[in-house]
């Protein structure tokens, strides 16, 4: 029997609700067909947004919304996408799919989504093959209130008073698609490009992220700090409030990828296994960001995060279109429990992507939409945003996995928040067993106020348009509570949470 021992007298750090953000790309169907249908369209929708689609999402409590890329954001020039519709100018999508986009999706209809989500907004803009001007003056358009040529152009274009811009990403990806670069190069154009996004509102600073590195690319989380701490007076005065990072969880390596449905049992401890190294990597880069930023100002942000595996057979492999298992509800919760565990450098992060692309929390076709089992993962952990950390361990715990693929047979985070209520989450990581696990407590007293499980016996299970409701959040009763807290029982393959309350 396992043990997970938690002392609620101790808060470890505030887990920020941004942690549970997402990001959204013109990628395939997730902004087009996932997100905006159009406001003539047959599907339900509110200036354009579905409505199926917003309704689910803010159950959700989605804190932040990144967009409009990824590699997209590089080749991105913001001002084909404002103005009346019909005059948009038409490009092609060269990263994804080589189809045409029309821009009719754009800053406006970005900042009318993140309304109707009630959630901040994370604007990624083009250090690739954009300008320092055009980037400044997209802050300036979305954040002036007053007499400007772009302040003015907003107004003319229908939205006379400023939005909030949260967050201004400088560039993605900037060691790959968006330009190729190195630490250094990119550690100066950083620095040139972020003097020039700045704050209107000083009451509503727009915090800015700095392109990080590539999984385990410490040299150009070195590379990047140096160069840009080599003389900064203004470190701190918003130069930096965050760096990136990005990691995706290829079970088969990056050309292969594998199948999202089709994987046998030695491939599921694969892909957990590569899940959990997210833990070594937030470790890695964090003691790098330690050595420049010892008191923790700046905020890692994985603001790419999740499964991608091979497209569905059919779909156009430029769209990274997935299925969603078992399988991804896992890596899910391993991952926001190593977020959390982490929230003392991790302050934000965004699962890629939101609908129809990757390890997406939903799923859509035509006027039909399903909830994947990512989604009802990310749905009982949406407690955790804004509560404190708690300290907790696991111990008892086996080893588990297929020849050196090893995986912990369980992991957990702990939280507790404004009320005093607190969160457990907790995997069990086994396709085989499951787990008796005795949870104590520092004080008694304790009632269960809620506990769900996300789980099905086929790890293989996923939901369907035929099939809805295969892989749902349902209630959890394998528990009993003791005189130091808890006994239960942890099913194979299953996401667990429980709230325990005075
Ligand atoms: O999420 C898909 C792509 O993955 C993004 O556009 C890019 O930033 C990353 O390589």
């Amino acid at each position: 029997m396992a043990r997970l021992v938690i002392n609620e007298g101790n808060k470890v750090s505030r887990i920020e609700p941004e942690i549970y953000g997402h990001f959204s790309e013109h990628l395939g169907r997730c902004i087009y067909e996932g997100i905006f249908v159009g406001e003539n369209s047959d599907i339900p929708n509110v200036n354009g947004m579905r409505t199926d689609v917003v309704e689910a999402l803010k159950e959700l409590k989605i804190p932040m919304l990144r967009w409009p890329g990824g590699c997209f954001a590089d080749e991105y020039h913001w001002k084909d996408g404002i103005g009346p519709k019909e005059n948009r100018k038409k490009m092609i999508n060269t990263h994804w799919g080589g189809v045409v986009e029309d821009n009719s999706f754009g800053t406006h209809e970005f900042m009318e989504l993140c309304r109707q989500l009630g959630c901040k907004t994370y604007i990624n803009g083009n250090l690739g093959s954009g300008t320092v001007q055009e980037m400044s003056e997209w802050v300036e358009y979305m954040t002036f209130n007053g007499v400007s040529p772009m302040a003015d152009l907003r107004a003319k274009n229908g939205h006379e008073e400023p939005w909030t811009v949260d967050y201004f990403g400088v560039g993605n990806e900037n060691w790959g698609c968006g330009g190729n670069m190195t630490p250094q190069h990119y550690g100066n154009e950083y620095r040139r490009y972020q003097t020039y996004i700045r704050n209107y509102d000083q009451n509503k600073p727009v915090k800015k992220v700095c392109c990080g590195a590539n999984v385990a690319d410490y040299f150009w989380t070195e590379g990047v700090l140096e160069t840009c701490f080599d003389h900064c007076p203004d470190f701190l005065h918003g130069f930096m409030d965050y760096l990136s990072l990005h990691y995706y969880v290829h079970p088969e390596g990056w050309d292969i990828k594998g199948s999202a449905t089709d994987f046998n049992e030695e491939v599921w401890y694969k892909t957990l296994n590569k899940a959990l190294y997210m833990d070594t990597l937030v470790s890695r880069h964090g003691a790098i960001m330690d050595q420049y930023d010892p008191e923790k100002k700046i905020g890692m942000c994985v603001d790419e995060w999740g499964a991608w595996y091979t497209c569905e057979p059919g779909t156009n492999p430029g769209f990274l279109y997935q299925q969603n298992t078992v399988r991804d509800a896992l890596v899910a919760g391993i991952t926001l429990n190593i977020f959390n565990k982490h929230s003392d450098r991790v302050k934000m992060a965004a699962l890629a992507q939101m609908v129809n692309v990757l390890q997406s929390v939903l799923l859509t076709e035509g006027d039909k939409m399903i909830k994947t089992p990512t989604y009802h993962v990310m749905h009982m952990y949406r407690h955790h945003q804004g509560a404190e950390l708690l300290e907790s361990a696991l111990t008892g715990v086996e080893e588990i996995g297929i020849n050196e693929w090893k995986v912990p047979k369980l992991t957990e985070s702990v939280s507790m928040d404004e009320n005093g209520v607190i969160t457990i989450t907790m995997n069990n990581l086994s396709v085989e067993d499951a787990e008796e696990v005795e949870v104590i407590l520092l004080e008694k007293g304790y009632h269960v106020v809620e506990a769900k499980i996300v789980t099905e016996e086929d790890f293989h299970a996923h939901n369907t348009f035929d099939a809805p409701e295969v892989v749902v959040e349902k209630d959890f009763q394998l528990y009993k509570l003791t005189d130091t807290g808890l006994l239960l029982t942890m099913p194979k393959n299953s996401v667990v949470e429980i709230r325990l309350a005075k």
